[in-house]
């Protein structure tokens, strides 16, 4: 009786070790790139801060490189609640019935990163975030990683120089069109296997941001990196609808603000991340890097122009043109 009545003086007095015993959230964390990427350095900065933020009552669990879910699993998983959150390229979410984002895939679009984050830190991505609510998952924010350049076993200066190569793509309408337009063949691959293919020669080259280029040794495989920016590669971090909408608020709160620190970090180290790939790739010494003139820059930009048409109305003509206004807004 005396040891009852002081277990329970005990738990009346303190609370706090009461909640501790909690079991915690968990948030498991999938996605398809190495952990040293704009990526993969901004998934544990959100860890970090969300563990802080709510005293240990989230925990958020990572799982680089498709360890956990491939390309396409991972947004099933997500759907079905088997991961709390990813955060896929914008050329993955068309699977999700979003073709819309592949606007993002549109060549030469964006001038640059200023121009995309009019968009993507705007009202216009905020409503293409809040749509994907309709879909059972809820878009927090916009990631960034930077520009693609092509790469390939010979020289890449014309786009006639791509004529005839099998080219690895995203699962993406626009860069379909994109790579037909330079008389190569698309094919469609997951992240993750796209090593191995270059390496067996299924596939003769593709286009990526030198940090996945570089964080996937695919210097090992490819001879030449034409630096055209021809094309953004970014991200929307998602997370289950069901689960999201679940949590406590002041937790919500938590990770919202989590995620708003994350995303300028991603936003902060991107360039810096891609620069610094850059110079490995050039250092490995494995691969020839060259850097498009103005004027070979101009005959790409020319002979992509037509994808831009041929793609508006199945994005989204009016989508196309509210973009367009934002970026040339004064
Ligand atoms: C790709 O498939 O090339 C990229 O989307 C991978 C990634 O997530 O950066």
């Amino acid at each position: 009786m005396k040891l009852f009545s002081i277990l329970l003086a005990c738990a009346l007095a303190c609370p706090v070790s009461a909640g501790a015993q909690q079991e915690p959230i968990v948030i498991r964390f999938s996605h398809v790139v190495a952990s040293d990427t704009p990526k993969g350095k901004a998934a544990v900065r959100f860890q970090q801060l969300a563990e802080r933020a709510t005293n240990g009552r989230v925990r958020v669990h990572i799982y680089p490189n498709s360890e956990l879910y491939r390309d396409r699993e991972e947004l099933e998983a997500l759907q079905l609640g088997a991961v709390e959150m990813i955060a896929p390229s914008l050329s993955k979410f068309g699977p999700l019935g979003v073709r819309e984002f592949e606007v993002f895939d549109l060549p030469f679009m964006f001038p640059d990163e200023r121009a995309l984050h009019r968009i993507t830190n705007g009202p216009i991505g905020r409503d293409m975030l809040r749509r994907l609510r309709l879909k059972g998952v809820v878009g927090l924010a916009f990631w960034d990683n930077g520009f693609k350049s092509f790469s390939a076993n010979r020289p890449l200066r014309e786009p006639a120089d791509l004529s005839g190569l099998r080219m690895r793509i995203q699962p993406s309408r626009v860069l379909d069109a994109q790579m037909r337009a330079l008389g190569a063949q698309p094919m469609t691959m997951r992240f993750g296997e796209v090593y191995a293919a270059l390496e067996a020669g299924v596939v003769d080259g593709t286009e990526n941001p030198p940090s996945n280029f570089y964080t996937q040794d695919m210097q090992d495989v490819q001879t030449h990196f034409t630096v055209s920016n021809h094309g953004y590669l970014g991200y929307a971090v998602i997370v289950n609808r069901k689960f999201w909408e679940g949590l406590p608020s002041d937790i919500r709160e938590a990770l919202e603000e989590a995620m708003r620190e994350a995303t300028d970090y991603a936003a902060s180290i991107a360039q810096e991340e891609n620069d610094r790939a850059l110079e490995a790739i050039r250092a490995s010494g494995k691969t020839r890097v060259h850097v498009l003139t103005a004027a070979e820059r101009g005959a790409w930009k020319k002979a992509l122009a037509a994808v831009s048409v041929e793609m508006e109305d199945l994005i989204g003509a009016q989508l196309v043109a509210d973009i367009r206004r934002a970026i040339d807004a004064p």
